[in-house]
């Protein structure tokens, strides 16, 4: 396999965004990352998106997306795994470029989902729809028993949950792209309203739109396209049962833990050489949860890391420079490659006031659903 480097990066703001269409939110951020590696060729395409179908209408995006960027022609596809999809296309265009079949590839990600769609519905297709979804349970309910678990069996508090919200947020204040550019204070987080018990709207992602994009080449080849490339060191994809009621532990995401096991053994590195990372907060409880399997703290013990500062910009082990899902925003099927991107330009020192100073390794995870997908990469200064 050959090394293999990002070397460009495309992203714009994520909200609301009413002004663009599906195709023109990807040929956004597809452009800047042409732009930025002073190239108008890709060898290949890949798509991450959970459900232009269902959000808008539109299936096939592929062909549609190469053709927008006036590469018609060009091997286009749509990639997959709910709201990992993005984390698995940056996965597909990995290998690509390693097994050495193409040269120059993009992975995107992009998703409109305030077009009008129930979004809740929609997004309740990456459950299990004969054990969870017919039943009426939904993405907040999920997590939220999930929460309760983790509640049950380590002593976690709303709190703890709480914390999540507001050290996200403060990073979150710091993005110029993120959805909610605005701290928010315990009292607020705690006092805001139920959506399913114990998760209240400020321990929730919003509902986004959004794209962003990055071009993979070989790690030899990558000062044709920047100064400072970034190094793909690992990554690791796993599975684990769908619905809650199958998995031996609720609040143990399985997947997690194997993708990030394939990735730091593919790089040579253990949780303790990771300088910062970006995870998947959906849920401020999901954070806990993904933190613990990836080894950054112990089984039963992350409910306490934001409050503490571990996590925050600053502490040992800085999660969510972005601000994470909760204020950054979630575009489901984007945000996996806007969680590379902030790795990219934190190793590149391109992170103004969420800079981690002098940070060489950083980890990006993106789950599928209630984590019954999961993609890692590890990534390092070239
Ligand atoms: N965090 C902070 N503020 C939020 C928010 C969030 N997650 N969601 C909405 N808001 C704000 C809105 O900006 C709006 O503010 P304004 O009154 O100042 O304009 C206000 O709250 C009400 O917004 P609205 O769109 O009516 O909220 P809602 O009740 O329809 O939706 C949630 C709130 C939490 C249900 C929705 O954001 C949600 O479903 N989130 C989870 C998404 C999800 O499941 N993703 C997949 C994960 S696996």
């Amino acid at each position: 396999m050959r090394e293999v480097a990002i070397v460009s990066a495309g992203m714009g703001n994520f909200g609301e965004i009413w002004d663009l269409s599906l195709r023109d939110l990807f040929a956004q951020a597809a452009f800047q990352a042409l732009d930025n590696a002073k190239t108008d060729h890709l060898d290949a395409l890949y798509v991450g998106n959970m459900s232009a179908g269902k959000f808008v209408e539109q299936e096939h995006i592929g062909p549609l997306f190469a053709e927008r960027i006036g590469m018609a022609g060009v091997p286009a596809a749509r990639v997959e795994s709910a709201c990992a999809s993005g984390g698995v296309a940056l996965r597909c265009a990995y290998l690509e470029v390693a097994s050495g079949a193409s040269d120059l590839v993009m992975a995107a990600g992009v998703e409109k989902m305030n077009d009008g769609a129930d979004v809740t519905q929609v997004l309740a297709t990456a459950s299990d729809q004969e054990l969870e979804a017919y039943h009426g349970v939904t993405f907040p309910g999920l997590y939220a028993m999930i929460a309760r678990a983790h509640m049950k069996a380590f002593g976690t508090t709303e709190e703890d949950l709480s914390w999540v919200s507001v050290k996200n947020h403060r990073h979150g204040a710091k993005n110029p792209k993120a959805q909610f550019r605005r701290e928010v204070s315990l009292e607020q987080v705690m006092g805001s309203s139920l959506v399913a018990e114990p998760l209240r709207l400020l321990h929730c992602s919003p509902v986004s739109d959004g794209a962003a994009a990055v071009i993979l080449c070989p790690l030899d080849q990558a000062k044709k396209y920047t100064d400072r490339p970034v190094k793909i060191l690992g990554s690791g994809l796993a599975t684990a049962p769908m619905a809650l009621a199958d998995r031996k532990e609720i609040p143990f995401l399985g997947a997690v833990q194997l993708a990030a096991e394939r990735a730091y053994k593919m790089a040579g590195l253990g949780p303790k050489d990771i300088q910062l990372a970006e995870v998947h907060d959906c849920f401020s409880i999901a954070e806990i949860c993904c933190i613990e399997a990836l080894g950054f703290v112990e089984k039963g013990k992350g409910g306490g890391a934001a409050k503490s500062g571990l996590t925050a910009l600053g502490g040992k082990i800085p999660i969510n420079t972005s601000g994470g899902l909760k204020s950054k925003g979630h575009p489901v099927g984007a945000t996996g490659i806007a969680q590379a991107i902030e790795v990219f330009e934190q190793l590149r020192d391109e992170a103004g006031d969420r800079q981690v100073k002098g940070a060489r390794t950083g980890l990006a995870q993106n789950m599928g659903g209630s984590g019954a997908s999961s993609v890692v990469h590890i990534f390092g200064r070239a």
